[in-house]
């Protein structure tokens, strides 16, 4: 799938559409709001030409205001970036769908969506909150509306041509399966958490089958320790081929077939990230036979995004 060995500018062609991902992506889960100007900035600086938001963010007017500068300054053309977005949890219901788009739309300050996602596959009670909870402080699900049924109106999103291409995202393949085969528009691309502790194998191989791209989250264990950055497999083939061991870990996600997503938040750590080459077959074949297991995001359970707090060690 990926045959170029520097991947700053790879990119691959998406199922439907005339549409390309680059396999760099940057992720815009970051909660303040000055940070996420000037991350968006540094990462736009830096190369990186494929943005990840999400209208639960609640910064996507910050991302559109930075990658409105940042186009601006730098002489960039909107087609040469590529900007996804996701559906919340509350807007599931049909007439939800295209309202939810268009205020995304508005708030990015582009008028096309190169990928629009299906947050998670949960829906909730359709609202204003986007955390519904009862008096309980369980999560309020709404069991009116099928994933199917929001899927067709992501089908009609792109047969009205303002939508590129249409995907999921936090789905098992259990759930994925019944959607691929009713989609009249098959999904483009999956994304999850993925990491060489959760590599999500048998997600890969159904997505490599079927033309899917799997857009892996969390590619550096969101950056928590201990954890993937300070991994002693990671950390001595860093030493051995002259990486950072961030970029060990974004080759080996991009090497075995996926697309990444992942957040620096300095003008540093943006060029490091994006400076991203294929590893030596026999460091990406010890990083693949790692055998821890964790997953670090719930959400895929109950539709709640969150990381799991870890213990500090002493
Ligand atoms: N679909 C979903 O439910 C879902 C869930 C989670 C994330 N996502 C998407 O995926 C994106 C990426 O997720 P992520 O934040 O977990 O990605 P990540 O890149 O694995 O982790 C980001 C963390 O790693 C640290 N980091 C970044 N570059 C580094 C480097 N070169 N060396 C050492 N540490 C480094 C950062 O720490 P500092 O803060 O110290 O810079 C940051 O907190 C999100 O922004 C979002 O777009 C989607």
């Amino acid at each position: 799938m990926i045959e170029s060995s520097d991947f700053r500018s790879t990119k691959v062609p998406l199922s439907h559409g005339a549409g390309r991902i680059p396999v760099l992506g940057f992720g815009t889960l970051i909660p303040d709001a000055a940070v996420t100007r000037t991350a968006t900035k540094d990462a736009l600086e830096a190369g990186f030409r494929h943005f990840d938001c999400a209208e639960r963010y609640q910064n996507e007017r910050e991302v559109g205001e930075a990658l409105q500068a940042g186009l601006a300054a730098g002489g960039i053309a909107r087609e040469d970036i590529f900007v996804t977005t996701k559906l919340w949890n509350t807007n599931h219901r049909p007439e939800r769908v295209e309202p939810a788009f268009e205020a995304s739309l508005d708030r990015l300050r582009i008028d096309y969506l190169d990928l629009y996602l299906i947050h998670t596959p949960f829906a909730f009670q359709p609202g204003e909150e986007q955390d519904p909870r009862d008096q309980d402080g369980k999560v309020i699900y709404d069991r009116d509306v099928t994933l199917l049924d929001t899927w067709r109106m992501m089908e009609r999103l792109v047969d009205g041509g303002r939508c590129r291409a249409i995907g999921l995202s936090d789905i098992t393949l259990e759930k994925l399966l019944p959607i691929y085969e009713a989609a009249r528009i098959k999904p483009a691309v999956v994304q999850v958490e993925s990491h060489p502790y959760l590599p999500e194998t048998e997600l890969l191989e159904f997505c490599k089958e079927k033309g899917i791209v799997l857009l892996a989250f969390a590619p550096l264990g969101h950056g928590m320790k201990p954890g993937l950055i300070e991994d002693p497999v990671i950390t001595a083939i860093a030493s051995r081929v002259g990486k950072t061991p961030a970029q060990v870990l974004l080759a080996w996600a991009v090497q075995r077939g996926t697309a990444l997503l992942t957040t620096p938040k300095s003008a540093d750590r943006a060029r490091e990230n994006f400076n991203i080459s294929a590893l030596p077959d026999d460091a990406f074949d010890e990083i693949s036979r790692i055998q821890t297991r964790q997953r670090l995001n719930d959400v895929v359970n109950t539709g709640s995004p969150g990381f799991i707090p870890r213990a500090i060690s002493a």
